[in-house]
């Protein structure tokens, strides 16, 4: 065998030789003489490396021609002239040519496939498909009989939010507190107050709520001056004596600047202890806390993990502008400059310089973003982060809480001006509140939209119950996240509190400014205290003696009640992309209807609402919207009466506080051709050519 091996080598050798004789070769080669170093065998599996025979052939083209005969060209050729010829120009160039194409072809489909997605708009995130609906824990169920809602009592009701289709569901705050401003006075942020139930309630409920999405509250501003800290900082323990503001005072002088408690009179009180006075932006109970200390901040994104690592969706994060002060503590300027120093009393009687939205406010927020983001990592498990700030005036402010598409701050700040509506309710009205803040949002955020919260009277205090219907159609249909306060999907109206005083604390100040009246129990049924509580008759806060007629029970029977209308619409929202994320058109709005229109690229199917606010009964005529059929038929009224009703669009009747919303199939969009009057969020999915990249 080691004799096959030498002739094998030889015949090799004889065809290099022929084929180096070739005039291609040489015309490819200018040299005269080339070396090659061959090994034959250098890849023999037996032998593993070039054996002896394998040595570097000399090939000298001059001495070998004439032995050999010519045989046809390229016939039988072992590798290693094949890779003589392959490296000649003609066939390497556009070898290489082909190449280097295919990998600037690969490179460009990846990066057009990168940018694509980029800019392609997000699918949507939980809290964007479903109202929140705010649970104020004290009033929503009573479990146990104390009078006092609970979280067992939350739990008995979770089908409740099945049936009028919310999956994110805020819940007041619930940790232990001495109870002066309603849990809002924190003594621990990592317990739960006896009242509402233990940690293994919440556990529970948080565990049973599969599929809805438990928001809390996060309280940075201050705790109760029952909490640990406070108790520490006022007798200088030398960890915890800069956890609050704190500033030099006499019990005689205990103001050390002008500044006024949101809840009236000054925001200083002596603290005989540490013989100083701290700052209380809330009550006297309230201590502000020093943000500006590592420590306390540290100490608040420790109390976030704690419930992020316990499951929680997120936070809505309350009265964020007054989380830092000047450190300077310098008086604030008198909105009056007339009024005598020693008579400034309430927060209208100063602008809030140095005691609201100050910088790095949002380094702080940005903070806890960041913080929330490490728990988002997960599919499904987004946290939502929400802050609450009334800087109604300056609507600009309010928008910095969206941060930018370079820093992320919340999820969206709560747009609290449809609390303004009752002031003024005609479609107009409507519209330009509506507008104030499609106006103003940052490009590429995502609108929501309040019109009641334990802070503000029920909407049927201001607008009046015959409304109620038509606001809730509004928030159900507009582009973005709806809030609804508990009672609202019924219609609850105010509590009117004669004789008893105001439990809350804001109401002990200035009597109009209780916030009792939209705290009454909710009200579930015709039987006593309207099932708030089915072990005694207690409740903390009088039952609205509407109960009989506004309940749950009574308008799940009732196809034309406020609850049937809510549970409808959300349905209806959740099932229709164009009313969830499609773009969303100014029509028509007068003194008494807005009207406006949903609708999707790629879908022939639209939405058009239009909202009756007025006092009087209105016909719109919208004839001159080609994109809208002639005929069109109702597919909801806040009237039942008027379902399926057959309209022309040149007359669209509503009666005052009427909303229709109709389906129709049009070949064509409005959009295109209106893009001043049209709005769709960027975060919005909707139909394009690279649809199929952003399926959810
Ligand atoms: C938040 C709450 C409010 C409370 C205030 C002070 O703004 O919404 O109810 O009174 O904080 O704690
Ligand atoms: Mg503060």
């Amino acid at each position: 065998s080691s004799s096959g091996t030498h002739n094998e080598k030889r015949q090799a050798r004889m065809e290099l030789v022929t084929y180096i004789k070739n005039p291609d070769f040489q015309e490819w080669d200018g040299t005269k003489t080339r070396t090659q170093t061959i090994g034959p065998d250098g890849n023999d599996p037996e032998e593993g490396k070039p054996g002896p025979e394998s040595t570097a052939v000399q090939l000298d083209q001059g001495s070998v021609i004439d032995d050999y005969t010519q045989i046809k060209p390229y016939a039988g050729m072992p590798k290693e002239v094949l890779l003589l010829h392959s490296s000649k120009a003609r066939y390497r160039v556009p070898r290489e040519i082909l190449f280097w194409l295919t990998v600037a072809c690969t490179l460009a489909l990846v990066a057009v496939t990168a940018t694509v997605i980029a800019l392609s708009p997000r699918c949507l995130s939980w809290w964007q498909l479903s109202p929140v609906y705010q649970v104020y824990p004290r009033s929503f169920k009573d479990s146990d009989g104390d009078g006092v809602g609970d979280l067992k009592g939350i739990q008995e009701q979770l089908d409740h939010f099945e049936f009028l289709n919310i999956k994110s569901v805020w819940i007041g705050p619930v940790f232990r507190s001495p109870m002066k401003d309603f849990g809002y006075d924190v003594e621990d942020f990592q317990d739960i107050d006896p009242v509402f139930g233990s940690m293994q309630d919440f556990e529970k409920l948080l565990a049973e709520m599969h599929n809805l999405k438990m928001i809390m509250d996060f309280i940075p501003n201050h705790t109760s001056d029952k909490h640990r800290w406070f108790n520490l900082s006022r007798t200088r323990d030398p960890h915890y004596q800069d956890y609050y503001i704190w500033a030099d005072c006499t019990e005689a002088a205990p103001r050390p600047n002008n500044w006024v408690s949101v809840f009236g009179n000054s925001s200083w009180t002596y603290d005989p202890v540490r013989g100083q006075c701290y700052l209380h932006q809330f009550l006297k109970e309230q201590p502000d806390l020093n943000l500006r200390n590592p420590r306390v901040r540290q100490e608040m994104i420790d109390i976030l993990r704690f419930w992020l690592d316990k499951g929680v969706d997120g936070f809505r994060m309350g009265g964020v502008k007054y989380i830092l002060e000047a450190a300077h503590l310098r008086d604030e300027p008198q909105v009056d400059q007339k009024k005598p120093p020693e008579s400034i009393s309430s927060e209208w009687d100063l602008h809030h310089d140095y005691t609201t939205s100050q910088l790095g406010l949002h380094d702080l927020l940005r903070d806890w973003r960041a913080e929330m983001d490490v728990f988002s990592r997960e599919p499904g498990r987004y946290r939502l982060m929400v802050t609450e700030s009334y800087d109604h005036q300056e609507v600009e402010k309010t928008m910095m809480y969206y941060g930018s598409s370079q820093v992320k701050e919340g999820d969206f700040p709560f747009n609290f001006h449809l609390l303004d509506l009752p002031q003024n309710t005609s479609g107009l009205w409507v519209q330009h509140l509506v507008h104030l803040w499609m106006q103003n949002m940052p490009q590429g955020k995502w609108p929501n939209w309040v019109v009641g919260n334990h802070d503000n009277p029920r909407i049927s205090s201001g607008a009046g119950g015959l409304y109620v219907p038509v606001i809730n159609m509004l928030l159900l249909t507009l582009p973005g996240t709806a809030t609804t306060y508990y009672g609202e999907e019924i219609g609850m109206r105010t509590l009117h509190l004669t004789d008893t005083g105001s439990l809350d604390p804001a109401g002990r100040y200035n009597t109009s400014a209780s916030r009792d009246p939209q705290r009454s129990p909710m009200q579930w049924s015709s039987s006593t205290n309207a099932g708030f509580n089915n072990k005694t008759d207690l409740s903390w806060l009088p039952v609205h003696p509407d109960y009989t007629s506004v309940n749950v029970e009574v308008q799940k029977e009732d196809e034309g009640s406020v609850l049937s209308q809510y549970s409808f619409l959300s349905a209806l929202r959740q099932s229709e992309l164009p009313l969830q994320r499609g773009w969303f058109c100014y029509i028509q709005a007068d003194a008494n209807v807005f009207s406006y229109l949903r609708e999707l690229d790629g879908l022939d199917r639209a939405f058009l609402v239009v909202l009756n606010f007025g006092r009087e009964s209105a016909v719109t005529d919208l004839s001159s919207v080609s994109e809208i059929p002639n005929q069109l038929t109702v597919l909801f009224s806040t009237n039942h009466l008027h379902h399926g009703r057959v309209l022309q669009k040149s007359a669209i009747h509503t009666d005052p506080g009427e909303g229709l919303v109709v389906r129709f199939s049009a070949p064509k969009r409005f959009n295109p051709t209106h893009p001043s009057q049209c709005y769709v969020s960027e975060k919005a999915c909707y139909l394009r050519v690279v649809d199929i990249l952003y399926r959810c």
